[in-house]
């Protein structure tokens, strides 16, 4: 009886300076996250100015102010080691350490993070930089990516063409950085290893703070996989039709340069040769928009206007002051690639977006302004919980008000479309436009971090590092290079995220639960009531719903400070993550396919390709 008295007294004692240090360790968060603020508010400046502008200069400037900060974030982890707050009471506290305790690069030796830095920035500014000489005349040669090159590659409907710009274009931006890609993949390890991850691989799939994470996202995608092969084998079917029999196989994967995408992760581009109903209109307002004087500031204006009409966050005055809504035309480098920023003050975020006026960029536009929806709302929290709720979660916001948008319904309401008729066949029309583009990304998103999983755990020998992606992208996807590629070749990092150590299944997670929020908006809006034909999931407009206004603002304004489940509860009161909304979504169009494709007799699956060679 005694001991036991001794024995809850020790208890209390304990807990009761436990609670006084927490009282202290809230103090010293409190401090920590202004620091932090502060802190890479200065990095990101120095990443902007070289994001907007490459030069030696500015690349310099960027990578000494970022060892500077991964100096101090080393100096934290250290101080945060006194602090027992794994014991703490408060999930809060928690929380907050466990987040701050996660170092990723700045793990390594001052050495190491300072050669990572440099190996960085040179795939970034090689694929920046990348140029090409035009295909009929070869004394023009600064053909960039963005514009040049991607128009060549959405609008050429010649073959030789189309080989020529991908040949050119993977050369220069993949296989000229492979020595830098092997270096990035070892620091990667090492980096991973530091921080008690076994490899890269799990460093990534941790933000999902789900060990079935990626079991879930095989799974969801082997339910859509049939869906898939529906679609893959109709446009081939249709594509042999537009380019015969030897420029297109019957049964063997598609050759990926007639799709429109310069990584045929996308094929919304050829919709004009393989829509189902070739009479029937299909919805492209790029035309439109043009003739109506779009300009990127008005496309960014719409894009304000819709957020406000849900009764979300106004964009303030910095971000106009500050953003490139524009390419410059004074000839300096800059990166391209659309991206939103938060520079972790109050309303200093941004824009960086080579704008030009068709309708997938004003998708584009609602997709980055999702982003600074994101930053506006959480910005009144710490630090720490100033990001997604998972990084998935940050890249559908816009993309449901894209879905929105991309709607016959919004597109007349705004005046790009006039005397549209939304029959049956122009339905089906418009959702084989719409799984052009959502459907054929899936398994091009998860094969982009298929690949690198499996080099970062070690699992592809390095003699076979190019065909491992291209059989990846042939199992997953059933597309296959124009031109035979070997080991002398290096793929990959042709596309941008690869290239700038940038995670790719947030866009899987995004393509998946965008169809989740996006049915629930839709549902609280008015908008979409399964019993009822006349208010059909793939034409509603939450445009002016203040009620899937509120949803957002429930869940974005939780920031990272609860796990992404509590996040969707508070959209939608779901807690798991699910391919059944997107297959609602389609399920007219697959009802339609799986019939069209019977009738005509097309092959559905892909035999192996022979376009990669080891040797
Ligand atoms: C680009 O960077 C250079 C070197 O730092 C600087 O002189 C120049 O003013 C910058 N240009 C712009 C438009 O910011
Ligand atoms: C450029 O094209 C011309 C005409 O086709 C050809 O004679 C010449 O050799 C080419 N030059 C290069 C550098 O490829
Ligand atoms: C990794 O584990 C070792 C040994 O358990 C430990 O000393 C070290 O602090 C851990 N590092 C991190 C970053 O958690
Ligand atoms: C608009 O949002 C504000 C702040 O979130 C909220 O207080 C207000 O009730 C909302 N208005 C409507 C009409 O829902
Ligand atoms: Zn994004």
């Amino acid at each position: 009886m005694k001991l036991l008295l001794v024995a809850l007294l020790a208890t209390l004692a304990l807990t009761q300076a436990l609670v006084k240090e927490e009282i202290q360790a809230k103090e010293y968060l409190e401090n920590l996250n202004k620091e932090q603020a502060r802190r890479t508010n200065i990095d990101t400046e120095a990443s902007w100015a070289y994001g907007s502008n490459i030069n030696d200069e500015t690349e310099k400037k960027k990578n000494e102010v970022s060892a500077e900060l991964a100096k101090f974030l080393k100096e934290v982890s250290v101080e945060i080691q006194k602090f027992n707050w794994r014991s703490y009471e408060s999930a809060d506290l928690k929380r907050q350490f466990k987040s701050l305790s996660k170092l990723g690069y700045a793990a390594l030796t001052e050495a190491d993070y300072a050669e990572f830095l440099e190996t960085m920035s040179a795939m970034e500014s090689n694929f920046a930089k990348v140029k090409v000489c035009d295909y009929k005349d070869n004394t023009k040669c600064d053909l960039a990516l963005e514009p040049e090159i991607e128009e060549v590659i959405t609008k050429s409907r010649d073959p030789e063409e189309l080989k020529y710009y991908w040949t050119q274009f993977y050369d220069k931006a993949g296989t000229a950085v492979r020595p830098q890609f092997e270096r990035y993949v070892e620091l990667n390890t090492k980096a991973a290893k530091l921080n008690n991850f076994t490899s890269g691989a799990e460093v990534w799939l941790d933000e999902y703070e789900d060990e079935t994470f990626e079991k879930q996202l095989e799974d969801i995608f082997t339910e859509i996989r049939p869906l898939y092969e529906q679609v893959h084998g109709y446009v081939r079917y249709r594509l042999r039709q537009h380019y015969g029999d030897k420029v297109v196989p019957e049964k063997g994967p598609l050759p990926m340069h007639l799709l429109g995408n310069m990584w045929a992760q996308q094929w919304s581009d050829i919709a004009d040769i393989v829509s189902p109903f070739p009479d029937k209109p299909l919805v492209d307002v790029s035309d439109e928009m043009v003739k109506q004087g779009y300009t990127p500031l008005k496309m960014f204006q719409m894009g304000d206007d819709f957020f406000t009409s849900m009764n979300l966050t106004k964009l303030p005055p910095t971000f106009w002051e500050k953003s490139i809504i524009e390419k410059p035309t004074d000839g300096r480098d800059l990166i391209c690639h659309a991206s939103a920023w938060d520079f972790y003050l109050q309303d200093d975020v941004r824009i960086k977006q080579c704008t030009t006026v068709t309708q997938s960029q004003l998708f584009t536009v609602h997709h980055e302004l999702g982003h600074i929806q994101y930053f506006l709302q959480y910005q009144h929290l710490p630090f720490v919980y100033r990001t997604g709720a998972n990084p998935g979660f940050h890249e559908a916001v816009g993309d449901v008000l894209s879905l929105s948008v991309s709607t016959p319904k919004h597109l007349e309401k705004i005046g790009l479309l006039k005397n549209f008729v939304l029959d049956e066949e122009a339905r089906i029309n418009q959702l084989f436009l719409t799984a052009l583009d959502k459907i054929v990304f899936l398994p091009f998103a998860f094969t982009m971090d298929k690949y690198r999983w499996s080099l970062f755990r070690g699992e592809v020998d390095k003699a076979n590092w190019n065909c491992a992606f291209w059989k990846l992208r042939e199992d997953y996807s059933g597309i296959e290079p124009p031109v035979v590629r070997t080991e002398k070749d290096f793929d990959a990092p042709a596309k941008y995220h690869v290239s700038a150590d940038v995670e790719y299944a947030r866009y899987l997670v995004s393509f998946i639960i965008q169809f989740q929020f996006y049915k629930s908006a839709c549902m609280k809006a008015g908008q979409y009531d399964p019993k009822n034909p006349e208010l059909p999931l793939d034409n509603c407009d939450i445009y002016g719903s203040a009620e899937a206004g509120a949803a957002f603002h429930n869940m974005l304004s939780l920031g990272a400070s609860k796990p992404w489940p509590d996040a969707l509860q508070a959209f939608n009161g779901e807690r798991v993550m699910t391919g059944k909304a997107i297959a609602e979504y389609f399920e007219p169009l697959r009802v339609w396919l799986e019939a069209e494709n019977i009738k005509n007799n097309v092959h559905i699956g892909w035999t192996a390709s022979d376009k990669c060679v080891s040797y």
